[in-house]
């Protein structure tokens, strides 16, 4: 079953439970005001009155008392008036003092129901009760007739001033009048036997033959009996009261016990006055006058009254008893109700909650299945995402890979170009016309080629965020000066005007001249390239001491851009119809790169068939470069146009101040190239002067590297299997190769690349496209350092402390080890080669070939100079012989220690002791 289905199965429950008490809807409240309620005809009408009551839970009566006050009960009846009653019920003590505080009521609308006693007004709703009048007739006429018209009566009255009272005793004194032989003396008891026995006292004894007291209730009565019987009076005496109340001592006990002769019903009236007051209440209408039945009771009929009213009586008590029980079950049922109400209300709070948390539990189950699916969609998205961005960076990976593939081998070929066209050039020989305009064909052209090279390697370096600058201090018009020179030739044959225009002498400025010299010679090429003969180029160069700027502006009257090219000049790549970063299509985007690296501005006006301006402003001073891009010393730089003139000028290298000769064919240079083309062309280079062994791979050059321990390694980094700096390292930590310089050979030009290269141990990093002659230089130069290493160490035999060249801390250990080996075992005569080999853990050529390359020196040389040394020392020492010396020193026998010291010194042991040594006097 659903929550709602439950929740309406509920509801439907405590309505049936609310439907169960069956009350009227209206709730009244009835003020009751009684002039006294401590009698039991009084006590009798509560009675009454409580058990019709029961018949209405929905009424509440308030009870007063005045206890025969009239005061009292006008301010009871006032009070409850205020008390918001429905209905007022008095029984007035006496009806002059009250009947204005019932009037009053009355006028307020507030029903009044007056009971047995009346007030003088009829401002009241209605009256219950018995007639009063015809009771004391009744008694009267009965009398008359017990009496026989004849006798003397004693009249016993209640209150005169209550309506009973006057009612009954002046029909009581009407019928008498009809009787003369009848007395009657009448005196006031007061309606309660405490008052009336005095009063009956005081006149009994003027009147002890009375026939019969007749009093206005059976108390009074009763209270006379007593006072008669008290006197001994009784006789003949009759006795007969009013009210006819059923119990002990009541009027119809006294009939039947045959103290009264009689007893006149006077009917208390409660349930009566209770059944008037609710039809007021719930009709808003009602008779005026209910007048309660009344008859006399008698010997003649007390039998079946006493057996009725005790039958009355039994009942009502049983109605009691029932009363008592109902509403003891209304109690319990009320309670239980109310217990009832408690536990549906906590069922339904209970429900409502259980519901409610069903339903958060089944949302958060749909919210968490529907994160779930997002989730998983989030996580299929982000995948894919990674994988395509995986995708992207391998493709650019790849791109860039291939870029800088491609860029490494142009400029090996490049390097094949350039450099026997330089050679060709620089020969004497090779004069005749045509061929050298076809080699400067050659030349020019591959060096375009190596400029757009330079340019995509430099586009790599930007792109990389690689690019630093160095910032030295220049003058700016005769570096652009320098940049005009090679455009001259070609502005004179194409009858360009090209001029730099500037009134200045000179203009000092900071920048990187590499970068600019790249931007001006661009915006130069560009100019001549899209400006027709007999146009104009010119320059201008003007500084701006407000704005504290150099501003050069390339101004040519060539074919212009349209708008759209001219903003997107700047772009990578981009190639407009006639664009001036035609090529590549990265002059310019270059150019914008380099000045804006200098803090400087770039910018194009441009119109179509009528020329271009290109303006270039750059700040003076250096304040806006960081310490790192300052440079103390002035850069060199290659410029672009003048690359075949610098190399040029290189083919004289000085050779270094103070060097030791190299002798050239005695050192063997091993080639580590996969190149064929630069290993030939290495190998014919070189084999004019060394002993040149090829490997084409990296593990073939280690190979060769151990087996042949060459003198100098020229290794390229980008190898197929183990590349150059593997192999570099590898060979500078072995110590059978750690001591042999090791060149590396890269297109590879970033620092970073080149000091990467120099922590692997190399001796020197060329990149390519490199001087040949640069090459010959660094081998000669490393060679020499070689030589010069080894002096320093046979210094310690020979001294000769000439000169210090860098060694590698593994050869500094072989050579400390190899000398400690020999001091330690000098006296051995079996200390050789093959013992040091196996002390060391190297072969004998490997022995061999390190400790020539270290020392220079063959190893038996090197223990014998070691020997002879020690015994010049030891023949020094006083009371030492030449024969001790000579096994002190390793020396098998004197005679061979003799003939080798001899062959060294020139002086025998002996000969060599007796000059050093003068024995002290
Ligand atoms: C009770 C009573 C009755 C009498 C009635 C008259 O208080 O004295 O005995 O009949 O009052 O109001």
């Amino acid at each position: 079953m659903s929550t709602w289905k439950y929740s309406l199965l509920l509801v439907w429950v405590m309505c049936l439970l609310a439907g169960c008490k069956n009350e009227p809807n209206n709730s009244y409240t009835i003020g009751f005001s009684q002039c006294t309620g401590a009698d039991e005809w009084r006590k009798a009408m509560i009675k009454g009155m409580q058990r019709e009551l029961a018949f209405h839970p929905n009424v509440t009566l308030l009870y007063r008392d005045a206890q025969y006050n009239n005061q009292k009960q006008i301010e009871q009846i006032r009070e409850l008036a205020n008390s918001d009653i429905d209905l007022l019920i008095v029984s007035p003590n006496e009806d002059q003092p009250i009947t204005p505080i019932v009037e009053e009521v009355f006028q307020k609308g507030i029903p009044v129901v007056v009971v047995d006693r009346r007030i003088t007004s009829p401002f009241y709703t209605a009256y219950v009760g018995g007639n009063n009048y015809e009771v004391g007739k009744i008694a009267g006429e009965y009398i008359n007739t017990l009496l026989k018209g004849k006798g003397k009566i004693i009249e016993i009255t209640g209150s005169p001033k209550s309506t009973p009272a006057i009612d009954r005793h002046k029909a009581f004194m009407e019928v008498m009048a009809i009787s003369p032989d009848i007395e009657v003396i009448s005196i006031n008891g007061e309606w309660e036997k405490q008052f009336a026995k005095p009063a009956f006292l005081k006149i009994i004894d003027q009147h002890p033959d009375a026939d019969l007291i007749f009093g206005h209730n059976d108390r009074m009565t009763v209270g006379a009996y007593e006072v008669m019987k008290e006197k001994n009076l009784l006789g003949k005496v009759k006795f007969v009261g009013i009210d006819g109340l059923a119990g002990p001592d009541g009027g119809i006990d006294m009939v039947n016990k045959g103290v009264f002769e009689a007893s006149v019903i006077y009917s208390p009236g409660g349930e009566e006055a209770i059944q008037k007051a609710i039809e007021i209440l719930q009709t808003g209408k009602t008779n005026k006058e209910t007048i309660l039945h009344t008859a006399v009771i008698d010997s003649s009929n007390v039998r079946m009254m006493k057996m009725q009213t005790d039958k009355i009586l039994s009942q009502q008590d049983d109605i009691e008893k029932q009363q008592k029980r109902i509403d003891d079950q209304i109690k319990i049922y009320n309670n239980q109700q109310v217990f009832l109400y408690v536990m549906s209300g906590m069922l339904v709070v209970t429900v409502v909650l259980g519901s409610l948390a069903l339903y958060s539990l089944r949302e958060n189950q749909k919210i968490n299945r529907e994160l779930k699916t997002k989730n998983q969609e989030i996580l299929e998205q982000r995948n894919k995402v990674q994988e395509m961005a995986e995708k992207a960076q391998e493709a650019t990976e790849t791109k860039f890979r291939f870029f800088t593939n491609i860029s490494h081998e142009f400029r090996t070929p490049l390097t094949l170009i350039l450099a026997p066209v330089e050679e060709l050039l620089a020969a004497k020989k090779s004069q005749a016309t045509i061929l050298k305009k076809d080699l400067q064909l050659i030349h020019k052209n591959a060096l375009r080629l190596l400029r757009q090279v330079n340019q995509l390697m430099d586009f790599r370096k930007i792109e990389s965020g690689k690019i630093r600058l160095k910032a030295s201090q220049h003058d700016l018009i005769a570096f652009l000066r320098d940049i005009q020179l090679p455009f001259e030739g070609m502005a004179k044959k194409r009858h360009i005007d090209f001029q730099i225009i500037t009134s200045l002498n000179s203009l000092p400025l900071w920048f990187d001249a590499d970068m600019l010299d790249k931007v001006f010679f661009n915006l130069l090429s560009n100019a001549f390239k899209f400006t027709g003969d007999k146009g104009r180029i010119y320059v201008y160069v003007e500084q701006d001491s407000a704005r504290n700027i150099a501003i050069i502006r390339v101004e040519d009257t060539g074919v212009g851009m349209s708008a759209e090219e001219s903003k997107r000049a700047f772009e990578m790549f981009y190639q407009g119809q006639n664009a001036y970063a035609k090529g590549t299509g990265l002059g310019l985007p270059l150019s914008q790169e380099f000045v804006e690296l200098h803090q400087g501005k770039i910018s194009v006006q441009s119109k179509k068939y009528k020329g271009t301006c290109f303006t270039v402003e750059l700040p003076l001073g250096k304040d806006h470069f960081s310490g790192e891009e300052i440079s103390a010393e002035k850069e060199s730089f290659l410029p672009e146009q003048l690359y075949l003139k610098e190399e040029c000028k290189e083919e004289k290298a000085d050779l270094m101040p103070g060097t030791v000769p190299v002798h050239e064919r005695e050192y063997t240079i091993l080639v580590i190239e996969d190149n064929e083309d630069l290993t030939v062309f290495l190998k014919e280079r070189l084999q004019e002067n060394y002993e040149v062994i090829t490997a084409a791979d990296g593990n073939q050059g280690m190979k060769e590297a151990f087996e042949q321990i060459p003198d100098l390694i020229i290794c390229d980094i980008m190898l197929p299997d183990t590349d150059g700096l593997k192999v570099t390292s590898i060979l500078k930590s072995d110590l059978r190769t750690s001591h042999i310089p090791v060149i590396l050979l890269t297109a590879r030009n970033t620092v970073e690349q080149q000091i990467e290269g120099m922590h692997t141990g190399a001796d020197l990093y060329l990149t390519k496209p490199f001087s040949l002659q640069f090459l010959q230089e660094s081998i000669r130069s490393l060679l020499m350092n070689r030589a010069i290493l080894k002096n320093h160490y046979m210094g310690d035999v020979l001294p000769n402390p000439k000169a210090s060249a860098p060694i590698n801390k593994l050869d500094k250990k072989f050579i400390s080890d190899f000398k400690a080996i020999i001091e330690t075992r000098l006296a051995e005569p079996s200390l050789n080669v093959d013992s040091l080999c196996k002390d060391l853990g190297l072969s004998r050529i490997q022995l061999y070939r390190k400790v020539k390359a270290v020392l220079g020196v063959a190893v038996n040389d090197y223990i014998q100079t070691i020997r002879l040394n020690k015994a010049c020392h030891h023949l020094q020492q006083p009371g030492v012989s030449v024969a001790d010396v000579a096994y002190q020193v390793g020396f098998s026998s004197p005679t061979y220690f003799s003939t080798a010291f001899k062959a060294k010194y020139g002086v025998s042991p002996i000969e060599y002791k007796n000059q050093k040594y003068t024995p002290q006097e």
